[in-house]
C-alpha cells in the first residue's frame, strides 16, 4: 500500500501518480488534498508519513510545488526517510543506498512524464543493505538522541 499527500500544487503530478500506481496494479490511499483550493503541505505530508511510519503503508509519495517543504515536513515524522527528488539517478540510489521510504516530487520542476519515469524507477529498485543498512541505522540512532561521535 502506498500512502500518498499532496498540496494544491502537488495536486496535478500526484494525480498522475495515481495513474502510474492503477497502470502498475500498485494500490494506495490517498491522504489529500483533494481539491485545488490553497492549503499547506506539512498536514498532508505528516498524514502519509505517519501511514508509512506505523506500517499502515509500505512507502509513501508526496507533490508539492517543489517537493521540498513537503519532504522536509515528512522528514520530521519519526522513521521517515524522504528524498526530495527530481532525477532517475537520484531515485534509483535513494532506494539503493539510503532505503528512502517516502519520495517526495515538485509538480512545478518535473513533468509528468518524467514525474511518472521518477516514481516508476523507485517503486521498482530495492534496497541493497550491507554496508548502507549500517548508515541507515546511524540516522536512527541520531533520530533517537544518540551521538554519532
Ligand atoms: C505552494 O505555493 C508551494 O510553496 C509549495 O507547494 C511547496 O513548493 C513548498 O515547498
Amino acid at each position: 500500500m502506498i500512502a500518498l499527500g499532496s498540496d494544491h500544487a502537488g495536486l496535478p503530478l500526484k494525480r498522475e501518480i495515481m495513474a502510474l500506481l492503477d497502470s502498475m496494479n500498485l494500490e494506495y490511499r490517498d491522504f489529500g488534498t483533494l481539491t485545488a483550493d490553497s492549503c499547506d503541505y506539512a498536514v498532508f505530508a505528516q498524514r502519509a508519513a505517519n501511514a508509512v511510519a506505523c506500517g499502515e503503508c509500505d512507502r509513501g509519495i508526496l507533490c508539492c510545488g517543489t517537493g521540498i517543504g513537503i519532504s522536509i515536513a515528512a522528514n520530521k515524522v519519526k522513521g521517515i526517510r524522504c528524498v526530495a527528488c527530481s532525477d532517475c539517478f537520484s531515485a534509483k540510489m535513494s532506494r539503493m543506498h539510503n532505503d528512502a521510504n517516502m519520495l517526495a516530487m515538485g509538480a512545478r520542476v518535473v513533468g509528468a512524464e518524467l514525474g511518472r519515469m521518477i516514481a516508476e524507477i523507485w517503486l521498482t529498485t530495492g534496497f541493497e543493505g550491507g554496508r548502507h543498512q549500517r548508515r541507515i541505522d546511524q540516522i536512527t540512532a541520531i533520530e533517537n538522541g544518540e551521538n554519532l561521535g
